[in-house]
């Protein structure tokens, strides 16, 4: 009798989800010993008082015991420290993707409609198929804003269960005429998130209609304004909502390191606000040596990055690649989107590592 020997690859094969084989996870590229310009990080570390501080909470913790589920002192101090209308709920995830993956787990059965515009944050799109949503995408125009006939007929013939409009929007830097968003709200059949992951580099938020629209979130992180290795993000809005999406959360999701940061660092956000001026002021001088550059076109950016597209004479993945070998990592967007053909996109560095990348930039364009 012969045994047949069954290998892993075969119960894989057979188990897990044809679409899933498929997909590539999500793209992170190594940045050992770069220059990392690649994913809109602050470029700034916490001051060692503060970090000490952070220490002496984290030595007092319990690391034997599940985190509390009494959150309150946490959900007090990110409503204050963010602006978040008293009588709107909070509802905390390991990062904002977590949040966005519970929104659409929450929405959407089997076959429901996502959409977004795009080129927008890919991890919608990736979040919608592995819940089992349909993702619709309707391109932007190309100034990178929204096409407004193109966004109503899909809301009208799609019927979603839930929009999400990243502002600014990312890979883009393009904020969204307010007229234009109360008409996508209004004809929204259902839910609409509106993701200020960039909030914090405009003076533009909608944070303060959450409880006076029926059908909006706001959802926020704090991995753009220094703290993305914390995994924190935050999701606001009518405590009815919110309770909603709270039911599929997976229990204990906010570890106790985290909490226990958050609340020292955010008790301390003036070290955060002054960090982000400082990108700001950065942005601005790079924007201006980047604008002499015939060979580039610049978008207008609201965020912490700039996109740019070369001309046709240089080729970006070329440039993308020259400019890893010279030390610095950006993101190669040339082949993610038709609109975004030969398209790179630089995150704001410190001023002397975007020097670094100018210096790199003229030797190769100029
Ligand atoms: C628009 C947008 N939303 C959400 C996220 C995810 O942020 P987090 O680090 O909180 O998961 C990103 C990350 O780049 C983003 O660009």
């Amino acid at each position: 009798m012969t045994v047949k020997i069954k290998k892993s690859c075969d119960f894989i094969f057979h188990t897990i989800r044809q679409d899933i084989q498929k997909t590539t996870s999500y793209p992170i590229s190594d940045a050992s010993g770069l220059i990392k310009l690649d994913a809109m990080e602050s470029p700034y570390e916490l001051p060692n008082e503060l970090r000490e501080k952070i220490s002496k909470r984290i030595s007092l913790l319990s690391f034997n015991r599940y985190p509390s589920t009494n959150k309150k002192e946490l959900i007090q101090t990110i409503k204050n420290a963010f602006d978040i209308p008293l009588e709107a709920d909070v509802l905390f995830g390991n990062g904002s993707d977590e949040l966005i993956q519970l929104i659409i787990q929450s929405c959407c059965s089997p076959g429901d409609v996502v959409l977004s515009p795009s080129p927008s944050f890919v991890y919608f799109e990736m979040a919608s198929k592995f819940n089992h949503a349909k993702f619709i995408d309707v391109p932007l125009n190309n100034n990178f804003q929204l096409n407004m006939m193109e966004m109503l007929s899909a809301i009208e013939k799609h019927k979603p269960k839930v929009i999400f409009l990243a502002m600014p929007n990312n890979p883009t830097g393009s904020l969204w005429n307010n007229d234009e968003v109360q008409k996508i709200i209004d004809n929204a059949p259902g839910l609409v998130v509106i993701d200020e992951a960039y909030q914090a580099f405009t003076d533009y938020t909608w944070m303060q209609m959450v409880t006076k629209l029926p059908n909006i979130l706001v959802l926020r992180t704090v991995s753009k304004i220094g703290l993305a290795g914390l995994r924190f993000g935050y999701l606001s809005g009518n405590h009815d909502w919110i309770n909603q999406i709270n039911k599929v959360r997976p229990p204990y999701n906010i570890n106790i390191l985290t909490e226990q940061a958050i609340l020292e660092i955010i008790s301390n956000k003036n070290i955060l606000d002054k960090q982000t001026k400082q990108i700001l002021k950065n942005k601005d001088f790079l924007t201006s040596e980047l604008g002499k550059f015939s060979a580039l076109t610049l978008f207008p950016s609201h965020a912490n990055f700039i996109l740019i597209k070369i001309c046709n004479e240089f080729d970006a993945t070329d440039i993308y690649e020259k400019l890893k070998k010279g030390g610095v990592l950006i993101k190669n967007l040339s082949n993610s989107h038709n609109l975004l053909k030969n398209c790179l996109r630089i995150s704001i560095g410190t001023f002397e590592e975007n020097l670094i990348l100018l210096n790199i930039l003229k030797n190769l364009i100029n």
